[in-house]
């Protein structure tokens, strides 16, 4: 352990983070209609469905398993999670709803009591132990009713039955939810459609042309979320979540660095313009003309969008990106949604995804510096295989590492000036890989005993880890 110079402010809020999806499981139960995450099967080929255009969303147990139908039984385990994220000392604790839960169709014209029921008893049990929500709204879960009859997020039908969606739960929870954010990774949508916007491009051409457009009806719904939010809960804070890898360029040739340079604004800035500036960028047109884009924007849509930016950036940050204009001389590297080339100077996770505590710092300057609003890191962390001792420790020290790293980097960046709100690492217990459905792909300071094949107890036990945040978290950070 190593005393540290940083200082975390007062307040400083510290959770963990995790989906509805990838947790939860009771699939059917409590009226709960189907969503995409229902029909992902776990393994690889997870990876090539969210990469290939042309999924046809059935289930077919005779070919797969899915895992996300049982993920790590929170619907039923919920209290005995949250004691345990209690016994850490959770400020907050960042959870999705899944939206077949509250809307089973998702166009209905009144919600699912039971499922709203659900959230009112995982709310109040986390703010029994002093825990705060930090609830995003839509995390990879569209109902697939909404993707099979109109396609998703490339109809505009979808941004009423989001704002109905968003004004429920902020109606019926506005006593109990301050912290809310709208689309996860909003900006992972242009590589990975299937994800954040539900539907699979119909083909590689039309990708850009649909997902652009599908962005666009996401940020006409999230301005009206934002509204909402304002209107019902005067005092909530309702940001964006951004999935931030910041871009370097493979060397110092001026060609990469423009390369990289572009790069970095089409995939970093293009959503967080929209929804912290209020416009799109100036970068945008020439983008949309030199890649056949025409955005079908309606009257009042521009309006809207200005007059209702979010209050903050959420945003996850797991790796950095290194770029090169030619890439055919130099090695791949895979990531979190985008890979890029290899950088020389970097480990990586046993998924490939490279390890740089530097680049959170770098992160959280280049945010702060181009928004001047708060900053909240609501997802970083290590995916790794974890290996149960005879007498059942797991010993993660890999794990502790990495965070005290990134924790580091964070003080680096205050101590710079930026105005960071709070850190909740991913899969604060273990749950389902969101781009593989492996259960081995393990983030949590909580062991599940769960594993790729379905097998597993189900039982939860502390991992090395555990102990450690507790004891980052009882010192503001200032033993790591
Ligand atoms: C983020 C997602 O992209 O990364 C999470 O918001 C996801 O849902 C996390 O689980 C880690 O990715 P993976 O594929 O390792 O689960």
């Amino acid at each position: 352990m190593t005393q540290n110079s940083t200082r975390f402010p007062e307040g400083f809020l510290w959770g963990g983070a995790t989906a509805a999806n990838q947790l939860e499981g009771a699939y059917k139960e409590g009226g709960k209609g189907l969503n995409l995450a229902d029909v992902l099967p776990g393994g690889k080929i997870r990876l090539e469905i969210l990469s290939k255009p042309g999924f046809d969303y059935e289930i077919d147990h005779s070919k797969y398993h899915y895992p996300n139908h049982e993920g790590i039984d929170f619907y039923h385990r919920y209290k005995e999670d949250i004691a345990l994220f209690a016994e850490m000392g959770f400020k907050v604790f960042r959870m999705s709803i899944a939206w077949s839960r509250i809307f089973p169709n998702g166009d209905e014209l009144s919600p699912n009591e039971e499922g709203l029921a659900f959230y009112d008893r995982v709310f109040d049990e986390l703010l029994k132990h002093g825990i705060e929500p930090v609830v995003t709204i839509s995390h990879y879960e569209t109902p697939l009713h909404l993707i099979k009859e109109y396609g998703a997020w490339k109809n505009r039908k979808l941004v009423e039955y989001f704002e109905r969606y968003a004004r429920t739960l902020f109606t019926r929870y506005k006593d109990k939810v301050k912290y809310w954010m709208t689309f996860n990774e909003i900006n992972g949508a242009t590589h990975f459609p299937l994800f954040g916007l539900g539907f699979s491009a119909s083909s590689e051409e039309a990708r850009l042309q649909e997902s652009f457009q599908g962005l666009h009806h996401q940020f006409v719904a999230s301005s009206l979320a934002v509204k909402a939010c304002h209107e019902i809960i005067p005092d909530s804070k309702i940001g964006c979540m951004l999935v931030y890898a910041p871009v370097y360029s493979f060397d110092s040739n001026p060609e990469n660095i423009m390369h990289a340079i572009r790069e970095e604004q089409i995939f970093n800035y293009y959503c967080g313009d929209v929804q912290v500036r209020g416009e799109y960028p100036a970068f945008a047109k020439r983008y949309w003309e030199e890649n056949g884009i025409e955005l079908d924007i309606q009257e009042g849509d521009l309006q809207l969008i200005k007059e209702n930016p979010v209050d903050y950036i959420g945003f996850s940050y797991y790796m950095s990106r290194t770029e090169k204009k030619q890439k055919n001389e130099v090695e791949s590297s895979s990531g979190n949604i985008i890979g890029g080339v290899k950088n020389p100077f970097l480990k990586s996770s046993s998924w490939g995804w490279e390890i740089d505590p530097t680049g959170l710092r770098v992160s959280l300057n280049n945010l702060y510096n181009r928004y001047r609003v708060p900053l909240f890191i609501v997802e970083n962390g290590l995916g790794a295989y974890d290996k149960v001792e005879t007498d059942g420790s797991i010993i993660d020290d890999y794990r502790i590492d990495y965070l005290r790293d990134h924790i580091e980097a964070m003080g680096e960046a205050i101590k710079d000036g930026v105005d960071l709100m709070g850190y909740t690492p991913w899969g604060c217990i273990d749950l389902v890989s969101a781009s593989t459905g492996e259960l081995s792909k393990r983030y949590g300071f909580i062991y599940v005993d769960k594993h790729d094949d379905g097998s597993g107890t189900l039982e939860r036990s502390r991992k090395k880890s555990f102990y450690w945040y507790k004891d980052v978290i009882a010192t503001n950070g200032e033993t790591l």
